[in-house]
């Protein structure tokens, strides 16, 4: 929704309780709040944030504006997560109310140090000119949940670097902490600058060098990169604005790509071996997505179901985006896998075999194998009228394609209205339909699909149009 600046960055002590019910209602009349997700309570909800392990609990906060569907003033809200599967808001917030970030509290990560949560993250200052002081600054958090944060500025914006300069993402690397962040040179190309914090003190960091990942430099701005070991593997997760279709296919507004490197060379500094740039996911939306390690050396990500610059129909509801699943990340013979924790099924509360449904509450997992060499096609969210989502699995030419202009409201539709992916044969797709989203798995996770989807009243159906599929339903928890 576009706002004007003045309301978008009203500061929080001036909206009235009143003000603040009015939105609280406007969200309550929603008919497409999801069950399982996390969604803002109320306004926008954008990139994740922070996630972590640390005291006993995932940790996992997100880029929030509280007032509306726009991006505004932001501040990151708190979650946690024993599973990773049910995630609890705490009331926890970090909010822009210092002089290094008192245009927004912008993305950043999170480390257990010693027996505090070091958050790290960029302050969004503006001066009188409107002109932009991006500053890469920190915060302690202890386990009761108090944020201290520092009064130091961690890294001020390099000389080569123009006000596009966020989303630092500490990680430890042989013992040593290191810092990426996503970069806009005075030529507005993106690029990733690594910095390194001396005798491993998180208040003083030094910059490596711009790090190498065999990237072009098509993209005009890098956004929220991450690197996470997956199998050992260095695996570059990032968000590259404007980035050239020529070097990647890609639909929505901007991509959410990764590569598969072999090595981490801190001196050059590079990433070895690059592999080329892939899609992260190939639905209508997944962006920003945030991935960490455990100390047993699991990874895991979580991405925003949304996109910068776009309307949703939520916005009228005062909302707007949703937390995807989180995805655990391997590694099998080269290839890249994501796929949801196993306690998801956790969620399940009956089973039944596959077949249509005319009603469900979409509210449920598919689990489907399809046929070699054969056209299926799916219809979710399908109503009497023969609409809905329509999923297409086409191991006769390869692709898997997933069609949304049908399924109820309709918006972004100048990037399209239909999505695929090139797959040799599907074999099988795990399927979650949540209300108004749906995340599809498949080849156990070798292609994702996230989206979201507005069902009109009487959109709950399931159908299966041609070909075969077969597999069970699963009733999820509401
Ligand atoms: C990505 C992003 C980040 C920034 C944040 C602000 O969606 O633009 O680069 O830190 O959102 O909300």
């Amino acid at each position: 929704m576009n706002l004007p600046t003045e309301v978008r960055y009203r500061p929080y002590a001036d909206w009235t309780d009143q003000e603040k019910a009015e939105i609280k209602a406007h969200v309550a009349a929603s008919p497409w709040r999801a069950n399982y997700h996390i969604e803002p309570k109320t306004g926008l909800l954008n990139d994740p944030n922070g996630f972590s392990y640390f005291n006993g609990k995932f940790q996992l906060f997100y880029q929030n504006w509280p007032f509306g569907a726009a991006h505004g003033l932001k501040q990151w809200v708190h979650t946690e997560s024993q599973d990773l599967v049910h995630f609890k808001e705490t009331g926890i917030t970090l909010q822009p109310d210092h002089e290094n970030d008192s245009h927004g509290a912008y993305s950043g990560s999170a480390y257990p140090i010693d027996d505090k949560l070091f958050i790290f993250y960029t302050g969004n200052v503006r001066d009188q000119d409107w002109v932009r002081d991006p500053r890469q600054i920190g915060a302690w958090m202890d386990k009761q949940g108090h944020i201290e944060k520092f009064d130091d500025i961690l890294i001020k914006r390099p000389a080569d670097v123009t006000e596009h300069f966020r989303d630092p993402q500490i990680f430890a690397y042989e013992g040593q902490y290191y810092a990426i962040v996503g970069a806009q040179s005075l030529d507005k190309k993106g690029f990733i600058k690594l910095y390194k914090a001396l005798n491993n003190d998180v208040h003083k960091w030094q910059e490596v060098g711009n790090l190498d990942f065999g990237g072009t430099g098509s993209e005009y701005m890098i956004e929220c990169p991450n690197l996470v070991f997956v199998d050992g593997k260095p695996v570059l997760l990032y968000s590259p604005q404007g980035l050239d279709k020529s070097e990647l296919a890609y639909d929505n507004i901007y991509p959410n790509t990764y590569k598969v490197c072999q090595t981490f060379d801190t001196k050059q500094p590079a990433l070895v071996d690059a592999s080329p740039i892939f899609n992260l996911d190939y639905g209508f939306e997944a962006y920003a997505t945030q991935g960490f390690n455990m100390p047993d050396g699991k990874a895991y990500c979580v991405s925003w179901i949304g996109l910068p610059d776009v309307n949703y129909p939520t916005d009228q509801y005062d909302y707007q985006g949703a937390m995807s699943l989180v995805k655990e990340l391997t590694l099998e013979d080269g290839k890249f896998y994501q796929n949801p924790v196993p306690a998801m099924t956790n969620l399940r509360t009956s089973q039944e075999a596959f077949a249509d449904k005319a009603e469900t509450d979409n509210c449920y997992e598919l689990d489907l194998t399809f046929k070699a060499n054969q056209k299926t096609e799916l219809l979710l969210f399908a109503d009497q009228d023969g609409d809905g989502l329509k999923l297409t699995i086409d191991n006769q030419a390869g692709k898997v394609i997933l069609d949304r202009s049908q399924a109820g409201v309709q918006y972004a539709t100048e990037f399209g209205t239909s999505r695929q992916c090139s797959l040799d044969q599907a074999q099988e797709a795990r399927i979650f339909v949540d209300k108004s989203i749906v995340e599809i798995f498949i080849n156990q996770g070798e292609k994702v699909f996230t989206s979201r989807v507005f069902p009109n009243a009487g959109q709950t159906g399931i159908k299966l149009l041609s070909g075969q599929a077969s597999g069970t339903y699963y009733q999820l928890k509401g």
